[in-house]
């Protein structure tokens, strides 16, 4: 209580320091809160306009799409208002009742209601959508569905491979109620069971126009996570902080968009209930994360195709848009085990004494892997007729071994060769398979091999061409599974080889913050053609479209339960194939953000996750590799992943003492094996998450909350790693439980509810050293 009431009075000095510095301060000159040089000096308090009344935090940003003067924002009929440096909240911003659409009575349907809206003023944007269709759909009694587009145009629609069907709901068994505000439009769900609102987007107004879709919402509490993929905490920052989600081949670092895009959000509500917001659309997408708290969506295409899922606990919340998006496929066994990899691995002979040392140091392992060392100057379906001649004879051994064996597969398709000397290129090109320009000639970027077409994953000619290649590359080489990298996808010049033409998807009228600072750069023309749209609607989907043709194709080839790991995501992602978060730096940074990566993609429905154990990029030190594959024993995909220019970390290069701690966690994990299989059971069959943050079984503890140091495999082994440097202890949380030590079985902390296990990784190292 004290320190509660210590923080309160702090919390109240500052908003009377903010109010008083409000009022004696004026700004030069209105920008981006962001990007703003904040010059302060002294003028004379300013009178604003009642509407325009408002506390920093309910300012919604009415100059998202462009920098803009005073004279501008008023212009657009917003507020303008200065803040002090402290504040990160907009200048430019809607005043309360700024117009928007206005609607029409609502009529039943087969499930819901439908309504029209209109706009009779057109906003600020070039292309306004004048007239919307608000379809509200009960999908079931815990998930709502509420659907904005253009009646009389058709607008590129999401098709995500269908879900699970849910159960059927009659209305009054909703957990849910809708309200709708007629003029300006806007809506309001609240939670039946106590009245609680969870989303409210009358706070500012609906904007739909060609290219630029904005909906904003109160947020029920300030615990949100998901919105991935970004290098943050699980709990997401709501200072401001603006979110990007747009595919890119992007080493994980902070404020970055990363390779995967899901535009999925959590709520905890303060009581331990929790729900969910799914938005289905696949263009480039900026949420915005206030105060308030609020959020604020802002997409360059398609529609708004909202579901709320109303959970009540957090677990349910991830069945119900798990429901919506997939359950996750159901990986083989041995794919739970030890992987090994490495960029440089450089022909069949030091992949063999790779093996072959892991064995003699009585390491456990299940996968060995080979990158792009194998390909024939980097093609992929080939392979190196020197280094890598006898790659079928060292797939075969290991198979007798009893390992398994995984080839990388870039997307990229090199166009250089001599006719007639590359099949899948000149297959392709027959089959007319590949992404086209705006002109409609083959769209040519670069890659590891030079120049390289894009194979257009939508067109379901490409699926069979796809599967022919992997049926003649698996004649060669009888591989277990694929992984499929630089499918976000990357290529090295930005849009193609002769650039983009300057068209309006190219520039379009406002590009979210990317990095490179336009949509194609690193990756394609956003004009560019494929089968089911443009670039431009599909780059997101991308990775998830290449993941579904490699997962079909390696059904159908190896008639096995297939394997395949994807750099870049979209919703669905899990069904088809596991993930990893990349080019990860060897630091005890990224050590610890690994946690709220994983957890993250946990959230999202694709649970066989996990960062490149010891790092990818830069060298590593036995501390560090040591914690991390401690830490790695417990990601849900394992695997120790080395870039070709740093220093050495398979297990075997460190010293007897380090080795040591590797074997006990290693060997830990394959004691585990049979439970973790068991919960990638439950997780296809039932949508229930592998690793799972506390706050998933401790919902209404406030501690767990917020923990993104720890996690939990299931519902009940609490797993609590070391994570700095030099530390020989933890200093862990256990939740209300009754905790035994997974060590000793002893009861270490009797409380209320029964738990199984506490894993104490830490003890092992220290005591070791
Ligand atoms: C980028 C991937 O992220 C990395 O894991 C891989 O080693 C390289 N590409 C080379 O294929």
């Amino acid at each position: 209580m004290a320190v509660s009431s210590k923080l309160t009075g702090a919390v109240l000095l500052t908003l009377v320091a903010a109010a008083l510095l409000h009022f004696f301060t004026r700004k030069l000159q209105q920008t981006s809160p962001e990007t703003q040089p904040r010059q302060c000096v002294m003028s004379p308090p300013e009178t604003q306009p009642r509407q325009c009344v408002m506390s920093p935090d309910r300012r919604f940003d009415c100059g998202r799409d462009r920098v803009l003067s005073r004279g501008a924002c008023e212009q657009r009929a917003c507020c303008y208002s200065p803040l002090t440096n402290s504040s990160r909240a907009p200048w430019c911003f809607y005043p309360h009742g700024y117009p928007g659409y206005t609607m029409a009575g609502l009529t039943p349907t087969h499930r819901g209601q439908a309504a029209t809206l209109t706009r009779d003023k057109p906003s600020y944007l070039p292309g306004d959508v004048p007239t919307l269709h608000l379809q509200e759909t009960r999908e079931s009694a815990g998930c709502l569905r509420l659907t904005l587009k253009d009646p009389w145009a058709r607008r590129y629609e999401v098709d995500l491979p269908s879900g699970v069907p849910q159960g059927k709901a009659a209305a009054q068994d909703a957990l849910y109620a809708v309200k709708y505000q007629t003029e300006p439009f806007g809506f309001v769900v609240t939670r039946k069971s106590n009245g609680r609102v969870l989303m409210n987007t009358t706070v500012a107004p609906l904007l739909f126009s060609d290219q630029y879709l904005q909906l904003s919402t109160s947020l029920a509490s300030s615990l949100v996570s998901g919105l991935g993929e970004h290098y943050t905490s699980l709990i997401l920052d709501l200072n401001w902080t603006s979110l990007t989600l747009w595919n890119r081949d992007m080493a994980p670092h902070a404020h970055a968009n990363l390779y995967g895009s899901h535009p999925f959000y959590m709520v905890q509500e303060e009581d331990g209930l929790a729900h969910g917001v799914f938005l289905l659309n696949s263009n480039a997408i900026e949420v915005i994360l206030q105060p308030l708290p609020a959020l604020t969506w802002v997409s360059t295409g398609g529609i708004l195709d909202l579901y709320i899922f109303m959970g009540p606990d957090p677990q349910t919340v991830l069945r119900q848009y798990l429901q919506v998006i997939g359950y996750p496929m159901m990986p083989p066994y041995w794919s739970l085990g030890f992987h090994l990899c490495r960029w440089g691995y450089t022909s069949t002979n030091v992949t063999r004494r790779v093996v072959q040392r892991m064995h003699d140091a009585n390491l456990p392992m299940d996968v060995q892997w080979n990158d792009l060392d194998y390909a024939a100057k980097s093609r992929v379906f080939t392979f190196d007729p020197v280094r890598f001649k006898d790659i079928k004879d060292m797939a075969e051994e290991f198979h007798q071994k009893g390992l398994k064996y995984i080839l990388i597969l870039d997307p990229g398709i090199s166009t250089t060769s001599p006719p007639g000397t590359y099949q899948p290129f000149d297959d392709g090109l027959k089959r007319d398979v590949f992404i086209k320009n705006a002109t409609g000639h083959l769209l040519i970027g670069k890659v590891w091999p030079g120049p390289t077409a894009f194979p257009d994953f939508t067109n379901p000619e490409t699926r069979h061409w796809w599967e022919d290649c992997i049926r003649t590359f698996y004649a060669q080489v009888p591989v277990d599974g694929l992984w499929i990298d630089m499918n976000e996808p990357s290529s090295f010049v930005s849009g193609s080889l002769e650039g983009c033409p300057d068209t309006d998807v190219e520039n379009p009228p406002y590009t979210p913050r990317v990095i490179g600072g336009r949509l194609n750069s690193g990756t394609l023309c956003m004009s560019a053609q494929q089968k089911l749209s443009t670039h431009y609607n599909l780059h997101n989907m991308y990775g998830l479209t290449e993941a579904f043709a490699t997962y079909s194709a390696l059904v159908k080839v190896r008639r096995k339960r297939p394997f395949v790991l994807s750099r870049s995501s979209f919703p669905s992602i899990g069904r088809f194939s596991g993930v990893w978060t990349g080019d990860v730096r060897s630091d005890w940074e990224q050590l610890r953000y690994s946690i709220p990566s994983v957890l993250g993609f946990s959230l999202l429905g694709a649970p066989l996750v996990g960062a490149d154990i010891c790092g990818f990029q830069g060298n590593t030190t036995e501390e560090l590799c040591t914690r991390w594959m401690q830490l790695g024993a417990f990601y849900p995909f394992m695997r120790n992943h080395n870039d070709r220019q740093y220093a050495s970390q398979e297990p075997y290069v460190f010293g007897q003492k380090a080795q040591a701690a590797m074997r006990i966690a290693l060997n830990l994990r394959y004691s585990l094996l049979p439970f973790l299989y068991t919960l990638f059971h439950h997780a296809h069959t039932s949508g229930d998450a592998v690793a799972r943050p506390l706050f998933m079984e401790f919902p209404a503890d406030p501690n767990s909350q917020i923990i993104d140091r720890q996690f939990l495999w299931g519902s009940s082994l609490l797993i609590s790693p070391v994570l700095e440097e030099g530390a020989v202890e933890v200093l862990a949380y256990l939740p209300p439980c009754t905790w035994y030590s997974l060590h000793n079985l002893f009861v270490i902390y009797p409380l209320i509810r029964v738990s199984l296990f506490i894993a104490k990784v830490s003890s092992w190292f220290c005591q070791l050293l």
